[in-house]
């Protein structure tokens, strides 16, 4: 372990223990969720959430999603209303983020959500995100645990190898809870206006969302700049440039296949077309041919229903230059 690292601590009541005292102290902690780790600190504290920011070296333009156990929490946190009374009920604990009119009550730092009189709320389905957040009993800040515009972090050694160690304003612990579920992170629905509003493709379809509160109006992405500044274009980019829609590798390449074909050399996210296998793989699968030195990554076609909706809005945001 070299001393600019975080340490990895598998997930254990001790270990947990340990990280409620951190985030509860002001400090920062990475811990899984079913979606991709995040990076948590205190909501409530200001110089946390200035820590978080500086960590990931995020701009303070783009709000956090604020993390709480349960619903009883979320109902502190932000104003509901009957559309989010029904999908919290439905939906949650899951991968889908509500944003809401805050509560001035709550003491939310402004800084959380970038000084908007709105919050994103989520509680989260992975039962180590709920412990912890039960045990520190406070409402968690947390974006994806990996450097502004990187690949989410899906593995606590992603978290590790893209975010600095506790001396230089990394995470003082990263607690281990293995591979991530779903693997993309949640949805994130717009409940503070007249039209709900689909702010980011995510971990739970559009189509499950739809199924209870009606069709959504789905953000533009110029409207995006100033309503949801996490959706800049460029983001969640390996190194290695993306080629997308490819029938196979070009000499130089690796691809990332999806279905039936052979992905040689290289990777495939559902060899039997599985879209929620595929989701799970993306981010390992793109951490994993971002090492090998190819020219491009080519990647395979995939549908754009259900979670391929999510799995194309991150590999249209990775082709970015
Ligand atoms: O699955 C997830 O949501 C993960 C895990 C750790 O829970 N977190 C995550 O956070 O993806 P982050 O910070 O990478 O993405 C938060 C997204 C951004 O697109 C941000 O712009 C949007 O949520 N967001 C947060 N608060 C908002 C608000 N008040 N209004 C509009 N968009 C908001
Ligand atoms: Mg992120």
């Amino acid at each position: 372990m070299t001393p600019n690292k975080a340490p990895i601590e598998p997930l254990s009541d001790a270990s947990i223990e340990k990280a409620a005292k951190i985030l509860a102290a002001g400090g920062l902690v990475a811990f899984p969720t079913e979606t991709v780790y995040g990076l948590g600190g205190d909501a409530t504290n200001g110089e946390a959430v200035a820590r978080i920011f500086a960590a990931k070296g995020r701009p303070s333009i783009n709000p956090l999603i604020v993390h709480v156990a349960d619903l009883a929490a979320a109902r502190r946190t932000a104003a509901f209303n009957p559309l989010a009374d029904k999908l919290a009920a439905t939906l949650w604990p899951g991968p889908l983020s509500l944003v809401l009119p805050a509560r001035s009550d709550a003491g939310i730092s402004s800084l959380t959500s970038a000084g908007l009189s709105t919050v994103a709320v989520r509680v989260p389905a992975s039962a180590a995100a709920r412990q912890l957040l039960t045990a520190c009993g406070l409402p968690i800040a947390a974006p994806s645990a990996n450097r502004s515009g990187g690949i989410s972090p899906t593995r606590a050694a992603h978290v590790q190898t893209s975010l600095p160690g506790p001396d230089d304003g990394g995470p003082a612990l990263i607690l281990d809870g293995g591979p991530c579920a779903v693997g993309l992170e949640s949805t994130v629905v717009d409940l503070s206006t007249e039209t709900p509003t689909l702010l980011r493709p995510g971990g739970v379809a559009s189509e499950d969302i739809e199924a209870v509160i009606g069709r959504l109006a789905i953000a533009g992405n110029d409207d995006l700049a100033p309503k949801s500044p996490g959706m800049l274009s460029r983001h969640y980019a390996p190194a290695t440039p993306l080629r997308l829609e490819a029938r196979r590798a070009e000499p130089g390449e690796v691809f990332l296949g999806f279905g039936s074909v052979e992905a040689t050399p290289g990777l495939n996210l559902s060899p039997k077309a599985d879209l929620i296998e595929a989701a799970a793989n993306l981010f390992q699968y793109l951490h994993q041919l971002d090492q090998r030195s190819a020219t491009a990554i080519a990647v395979a076609a995939i549908p754009e229903h259900g979670l391929g909706r999510a799995i194309n809005d991150r590999l249209r945001r990775g082709a970015t230059r």
